[in-house]
């Protein structure tokens, strides 16, 4: 398993990964891989240096986006954001998720650190807190993590 920088040619790969990844959890996903794609695309032109990718024999098995400018209204100010994070289920639980957070970590730092994660994905909460993330508002169906280093 490589963790490499990703590229715009990745990107192709990334909404099937993506509708797989939210199979179970498909309120907080994407509604279908047409919007799944504007979505990858948008994140990327957010800030592309913040882009990586699990690679394993030449197949993309996970990726992250991430933001050094990001804006938060919570926050008042600019932080480092979390906006996308996911894992392939064959490629879960092989700590894939944890390098790939720690990669873009590495990125933001030292910037405070928000995400948002759906109030009923229990997994990736408590994934975020194994990593150092802390709860904080609610807003709809989605609640406000922060990493604080
Ligand atoms: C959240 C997500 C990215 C985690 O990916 P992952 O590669 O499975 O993450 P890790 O392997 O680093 O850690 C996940 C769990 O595996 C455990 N784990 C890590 N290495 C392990 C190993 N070798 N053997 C067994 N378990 C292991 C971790 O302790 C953690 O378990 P816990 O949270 O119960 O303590 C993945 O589940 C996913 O894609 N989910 C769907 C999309 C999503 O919800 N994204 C977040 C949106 S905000």
């Amino acid at each position: 398993m490589e963790i490499r920088k990703g590229k715009r040619e990745d990107l192709q790969y990334l909404p099937a990964i993506l509708m797989e990844a939210y199979k179970g959890i498909e309120e907080y996903g994407e509604k279908n891989i047409e919007k799944a794609r504007k979505y990858i695309e948008d994140l990327y032109e957010e800030d592309p240096e913040c882009f990586f990718v699990a690679e394993d024999n030449g197949k993309i098995a996970g990726f992250i986006f991430c933001n050094r400018f990001w804006y938060s209204k919570f926050e008042h100010s600019h932080v480092g954001a979390i906006h996308e994070v996911v894992v392939l289920p064959s490629y879960r639980h092989e700590g894939i998720g944890r390098i790939l957070i720690e990669k873009a970590m590495e990125k933001l730092k030292p910037s405070k650190i928000e995400l948002w994660v759906g109030e009923k994905n229990e997994n990736a909460i408590k994934f975020y807190e194994n990593l150092g993330f802390k709860r904080r508002e609610k807003t709809g169906k989605w609640i406000r993590m922060v990493y604080i280093a």
